[in-house]
């Protein structure tokens, strides 16, 4: 299955970084109190997919994207990552650290810190000398295009760009599944456009598992599925197509 994937992904296994995690959401839910958030989810992600999430505000969206990348318990049902329940083990943070990259709608940036040192601070306990990091988070910058804006802070950067240097942050460890929850929630169309252009590249060029939560269905052009989150019923297409996008 990920090798088909990795065809697909182009040189996923060029860059040596990781294939994409396996997802699965198996009759998982979430119940705050007497809101049940999410019921009886069934969803499966294959390794490299671009999986985009839409649905109105409030249908669950954020609440099955947190199961996903364990920041929240299921009150039923399990996530398996890789076909295995990694959130119930003890090393939890840890996979979480070495696996996920997060970006969210706020981009939740450090403002008194340039690009590079905010992309920096994700590589702390890395294992890494200084100038190794700097290096580093240079390089995400210029994959995410904005190596000319490295020792600019946040303030001084558009919307899209601060995204960008998110986007660069939460790619800091190489993570095998990227979880975006409404990347595009305050930008304007055409930097939302920009965005999502960029985790599709960002998805091409390192096979990661990628999922993008938007209420905009326009995210659904840029992946390989879309699923829709209702009331906190989650439904796919009648096609599951997420075995292998093409041969
Ligand atoms: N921590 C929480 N405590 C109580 N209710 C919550 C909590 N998180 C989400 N909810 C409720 O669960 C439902 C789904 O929320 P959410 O997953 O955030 O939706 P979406 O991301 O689609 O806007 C909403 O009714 C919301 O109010
Ligand atoms: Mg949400």
């Amino acid at each position: 299955m990920s090798q088909a994937v990795s065809a697909d992904g182009a040189s996923a296994g060029a860059a040596g970084a990781s294939a994409g995690a396996d997802v699965r959401v198996e009759h998982a839910g979430r119940r705050y109190g007497s809101v049940d958030a999410l019921r009886d989810a069934n969803l499966h992600v294959a390794p490299g997919e671009f999986l985009a999430v839409t649905g109105r505000s409030g249908s669950g969206k954020s609440t099955l994207l947190n199961l996903i990348g364990g920041l929240e318990e299921p009150t039923c049902g399990r996530i398996l990552i890789d076909g295995r329940e990694i959130w119930r083990e003890p090393r939890a943070p840890r996979h979480r650290r070495e696996l996920v990259g997060f970006v969210f709608q706020q981009h939740h940036l450090l403002i008194n810190l340039t690009a590079q040192a905010n992309v920096e601070v994700a590589l702390i306990g890395a294992g890494m000398h200084r100038r190794e990091r700097r290096e580093r988070a240079l390089g995400l910058l210029e994959e995410v295009g904005l190596a000319d804006r490295a020792d600019h802070e946040p303030a001084e950067l558009s919307g899209g760009e601060r995204q960008r240097v998110a986007i660069a942050r939460a790619l800091a460890n190489e993570p095998r599944l990227l979880l975006a929850d409404e990347p595009t929630g305050a930008v304007d169309s055409i930097t939302s456009q920009r965005v999502l252009d960029l985790l599709s590249e960002i998805r091409q060029r390192r096979g990661m598992t990628v999922i993008v939560v938007s209420y905009d269905p326009q995210v659904g052009a840029r992946a390989d599925r879309m699923v829709t989150v209702t009331d906190g019923v989650l439904t796919q297409p009648e096609t599951d197509l997420s075995a292998a996008p093409s041969a």
